[in-house]
């Protein structure tokens, strides 16, 4: 097991648009490992490669149904519209209410570079859409309605 370093709000990586994957290798294989790893051990759903420091386009995301492993995803279809509470590993101190489709579907590849497709309702569809936005550069916190200091939940 290998833990990378989380980047936070304020970093610059986390506002740039990441790269293709165009070959699957030991390297961006080890990557996804140990994204997941991170992940699992910072108690989040997802983790996008620029949380990590990297500008490619890899994602992770364990709702509680196993892990995804994503490489390159791409929403191709969304469907209706669900308002919830939303946070982030890079953005430890804040929540936010945000807007995001009910049904969302994925064209991805696999860690063996076949194409899957994946459909998400409810959470999983936040986390694809939260996390595929990670890899364009794009925070939860500027999508928000409404952003609560999570100090301010506890009162
Ligand atoms: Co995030």
């Amino acid at each position: 097991m290998a833990l990378r370093n989380l980047r936070f709000d304020g970093d610059e990586v986390l506002g740039k648009v990441c790269r293709q994957v165009d070959v699957i290798d030991d390297r961006i294989l080890t990557l996804l490992k140990d994204m997941a790893d991170t992940m699992y051990a910072e108690k989040g759903v997802g983790l996008a490669a620029p949380q990590v420091g990297v500008l490619k386009r890899l994602v992770v995301i364990d709702v509680g149904d196993g892990l995804l492993e994503l490489i390159n995803p791409k929403i191709v279809k969304t469907e209706g519209e669900v308002v919830d509470t939303e946070g982030c590993l890079s953005v430890p101190e804040l929540v936010g209410d945000v807007s995001r489709p009910k049904k969302v579907w994925v064209e991805a590849l696999n860690t063996k570079g076949e194409k899957i497709y994946l459909e998400g309702e409810d959470l999983l569809a936040r986390a694809f859409c939260h996390e595929i936005d990670h890899l364009d550069g794009i925070l939860f916190t500027s999508r928000a309605i409404k952003l609560i200091n999570k100090k301010d939940l506890d009162d």
